[in-house]
């Protein structure tokens, strides 16, 4: 009887502790990797040029992408198999922005995903026809080298999407003028910036400015984020020794990241931006639950369990500013830091097959930290409280849309260098 009892419980902990739940479909929202400034470098030499990835950014993000591996990589020590071991297309969607060091960041990420050997080697019988149509100098050596393999060391090349800035509907700020132009609006205009000038002013301008060996007066909150952005890529790298701020001034510096960044839209534009990404996650998590879903919002988006948009510190603080947590507060983005939305379906025999919001939670995650959102009743958030959440915020795909293009892209001299300061 007793053995029986013990049984009986041991099933029952095997079914809590293995099969509670099955992980369905992760998005992915990440910042590049450590970079050079896109601007002005200030005399420090970034041996991998400007704006673009340095090689410690590279190390994050393959380290995060060999994190997911465990993860969510079928045959993986911790892992929630969701993805198969080796690439597949149907299952993974990378998106990237249009700049240099976040499709970098998206290359190293997915060799840490799907790393050296993980790629489908050539039949023996094949090596003869794999040539290209023109003579290589040397072939022989080459294919003696490669063996079976495809590329060098069974590298699984994989395909990172993006778009023109100006036509960029979903992550970048093209497709959308009104954003842009409120952007444009505001990124001159001192009266945007006043209060936030004011209080930090007193506390680090100062600093800055000797660091930089400039005048305080020249320095404003407006167009600070170039000095403040050298001094994070140089902290980064331990190359400067610019100016010993102590560990208070240091995170008061720290801390001017995500107001800048907000200030640069308005309320509404800040909301559209972020819901530019959300809306897409919202529709795919349907798409994968068997629920009726925007077939025009996601025609570009086939049906993945995994998706990767690679950006930038703007949209992570748009995006957490509009989740608005309970129990975190973005005091920095990090270079490398990442946000994802699990999709959850509790794994009861009623739910193997059922496309029904109850079946389904959604865990939203930055840098690790499980977040609370508001309108959820436990920090693991039914489907139904997630999609009421977004839905909360009172503007549809169509309606965002159609706010896009109410007005006309403003002329600007400097269009393409003001929006690329941002990205
Ligand atoms: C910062 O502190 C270090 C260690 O005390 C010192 O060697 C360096 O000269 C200081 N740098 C500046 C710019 O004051």
């Amino acid at each position: 009887m007793a053995s029986n009892l013990l049984i009986v419980l041991l099933v029952l902990l095997c079914l809590i502790s293995f099969s509670s739940c099955k992980l369905e479909f992760v998005s992915e929202i990440c910042r590049h990797g450590a970079r050079a400034p896109e601007g002005d470098n200030f005399g420090v030499h970034y041996k991998n040029g400007k704006g673009m990835l340095t090689s410690s950014g590279f190390r994050q993000h393959l380290m995060i992408g060999d994190e997911l591996r465990n993860r969510y990589v079928k045959g993986m020590p911790k892992s929630q198999n969701l993805l198969s071991s080796r690439f597949d297309p149907e299952e993974v969607y990378v998106r990237s922005t249009q700049v240099e060091r976040t499709v970098q960041s998206a290359y190293a990420q997915l060799l840490g995903m799907f790393p050296l050997g993980t790629a489908e080697d050539l039949r023996s019988d094949q090596i003869d026809v794999s040539t290209p149509p023109l003579n290589v100098h040397d072939l022989e050596d080459i294919i003696t080298e490669l063996g079976t393999d495809a590329v060098q060391d069974g590298m699984q090349p994989v395909t990172v999407k993006n778009y023109g800035l100006y036509i960029d509907s979903l992550i970048g700020y093209g497709g959308c003028p009104y954003i842009v132009n409120d952007y444009l609006r505001r990124i001159d205009d001192p009266q945007f910036w006043q209060d936030h000038d004011d209080y930090f002013r007193p506390l680090v301008f100062n600093q800055i400015a000797k660091a930089f060996n400039i005048d305080i007066d020249d320095l404003s909150f407006m167009k600070i984020y170039k000095y403040s952005d050298a001094l994070f890529a140089e902290n980064f790298e331990g190359v400067s020794d610019r100016f010993n701020f102590t560990s208070k001034e240091w995170e008061i510096v720290k801390s001017m990241q995500v107001p800048i960044l907000i200030q640069m839209l308005s309320p509404y534009s800040s909301q559209i931006l972020s819901l530019r990404y959300l809306f897409p996650i919202l529709e795919l998590m349907k798409s994968r639950m068997g629920q009726d879903y925007n077939k025009e919002l996601l025609k570009s988006f086939g049906t993945p369990k995994f998706l990767l948009f690679s950006s930038h510190d703007y949209q992570l603080s748009h995006i957490m500013q509009l989740l608005n947590p309970e129990n975190f507060q973005l005091e920095h983005v990090e270079f490398a830091s990442i946000l994802l939305f699990e999709l959850h379906r509790r794994d009861t025999k009623a739910c193997r097959d059922s496309s029904e919001d109850a079946c389904y939670y959604v865990k939203a995650i930055f840098n690790d930290i499980q977040l609370k959102l508001p309108s959820c009743s436990s920090i693991d958030c039914s489907f139904t409280e997630f999609k009421g959440y977004i839905e909360s915020f009172g503007m549809t795909y169509d309606q965002m849309i159609e706010i896009c293009f109410s007005e006309e892209p403003l002329e600007s001299d400097k269009y393409d260098e003001k929006l690329r300061v941002l990205q």
